[in-house]
């Protein structure tokens, strides 16, 4: 769980996150975060004292605790980093977590309901309409464990508001709520969170900094260097629906191309990624998006037919390319110094994903010759298990990706408890 997670984040990040922590809001986070860890360890300690009397539809097959690193290959090729845990957790969740969504704002501007469903943006609009038709929404504030405070950002931008402007509304909005209601005032906000996909989030965001430094952002650009801070903010998968073709799968000799990626260089890694390999002919790198004119879908069928698609960082470390790779079962293989994955603290990303830095883009190929087939094939086979996480839809179904958000969100409800 948390804990788990910033035992396994890289050194680097987590000692640039407890700078973060001491530099800002200094005793009152530092509290937070020994809250949070002392209350993870309860909670796995009570979790696991419970699991020998838990029905056994919660727990696989096997009642022994199973062990990711031993030997057998089920271990081995499991997904998750806590197979027990997290399907314990996860049914807790649907039990008892419950969120109050803020009704103040006018739901036509930019409060409430989400801009469309479809394009780059989708998750916000999908996590809008489903935290609405969820069991989990609950209109009594007494019982709820986090607070959701409904700001689109994406639909401030399809209204053509300027970012100066957007940063007043949300502060405006914010400065309303806190003088309205007594819960913000109780934590400063960090049991409260907000949901946005679109770049501008942060900035919208910045007139009110407890809304940046305290309350739970659950974003889709995970970038450190535009405040991320990996114990407190949740990873949103940036999904591009729907989808034009159906998922991939159980198709691994269709899979003929070693590497391919198409896309705008609108990186420094893109660039370089683009000029060492433009002309290989086992690696597909085209140094521009696809025309349409090549032919119908052609873009996305390429994703059938290779192995293992590189998805480089673009303005931001994110990019939709890793949910397309994923739902058409090609091998991600994440090219970013920094990446806080979504769902990294639940999912086992190198079990499904080839994670490198951006130095290692002059041996790429070396590096994904060096796979053997039965690692691609193991790759791939746990690549469709984790497909239906990375997947919206109205209504929410259990495991798809509003559920993993909701349970990064429910990890972080004990940071302050009231
Ligand atoms: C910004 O807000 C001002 C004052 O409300 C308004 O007159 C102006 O049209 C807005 N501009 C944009 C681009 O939203
Ligand atoms: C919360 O605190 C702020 C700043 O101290 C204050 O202006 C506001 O009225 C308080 N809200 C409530 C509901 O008491
Ligand atoms: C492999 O490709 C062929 C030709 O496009 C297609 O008909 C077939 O269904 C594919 N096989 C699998 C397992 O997807
Ligand atoms: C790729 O081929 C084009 C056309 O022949 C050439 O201009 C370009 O320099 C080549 N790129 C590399 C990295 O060799």
């Amino acid at each position: 769980m948390a804990a788990a997670k910033s035992a396994q984040s890289p050194p680097s990040s987590s000692s640039s996150a407890s700078s973060i922590v001491f530099s800002l809001r200094g005793s009152l986070l530092a509290l937070a975060t020994l809250t949070l860890i002392s209350f993870t360890y309860l909670s796995l300690k009570s979790l696991q004292s419970n699991s020998s009397t838990a029905p056994p539809t919660l727990l696989p097959s096997s009642s022994s605790p199973k062990v990711l690193v031993d030997s057998d290959s089920e271990g081995l090729s499991d997904v998750y980093h806590s197979p027990e845990i997290f399907n314990l957790n996860y049914a807790e969740m649907e039990k008892r977590f419950k969120v109050y969504v803020y009704p103040d704002g006018d739901p036509d501007t930019f409060y409430q309901t989400p801009r469309k469903l479809t394009g780059k943006y989708a998750s916000e609009g999908y996590f809008f309409q489903n935290i609405r038709e969820s069991a989990f929404r609950t209109e009594d504030p007494d019982r709820a464990d986090l607070f959701f405070i409904p700001i689109s950002c994406h639909k401030m931008r399809g209204k053509g508001t300027s970012y100066e402007n957007m940063t007043v509304i949300v502060q405006n909005y914010v400065e309303s709520l806190i003088s309205k209601y007594p819960y913000w005032n109780r934590t400063l906000g960090a049991d409260h969170f907000f949901v946005t996909c679109h770049d501008v989030g942060v900035r919208a965001t910045e007139g009110l900094p407890l809304l940046v430094k305290n309350s739970i952002r659950a974003v889709c650009s995970p970038s450190y260097d535009v405040g991320f801070i990996p114990h407190k903010d949740v990873a949103l998968p940036q999904v591009l629906q729907p989808f034009a073709l159906p998922a991939g799968g159980n198709d691994v000799e269709n899979r003929t191309t070693l590497g391919f990626w198409a896309g705008h260089r609108n990186s420094k890694i893109r660039v370089i990624l683009a000029r060492v390999w433009e002309n290989d002919t086992e690696l597909d790198i085209a140094n521009n998006r696809i025309n349409r004119a090549t032919g119908h879908l052609v873009y996305q069928k390429k994703f059938y037919r290779t192995k293992f698609c590189i998805c480089p960082g673009g303005s931001q470390v994110n990019s939709a390319r890793i949910a397309d790779s994923i739902h058409y079962g090609c091998i991600p293989v994440i090219l970013s110094n920094y990446y806080d994955l979504p769902f990294n603290d639940i999912l086992d990303w190198q079990k499904f994903s080839v994670i490198l830095k951006e130095n290692d883009v002059y041996q790429l190929k070396q590096i994904l010759e060096d796979i053997s087939d039965s690692e691609f094939v193991a790759l791939h086979k746990n690549l469709v298990k984790v497909q239906k996480h990375f997947q919206w839809n109205s209504p929410p179904i259990k495991y798809d990706a509003f559920h993993m958000v909701m349970y990064d969100l429910w990890l972080r409800r004990h940071v302050i408890k009231y």
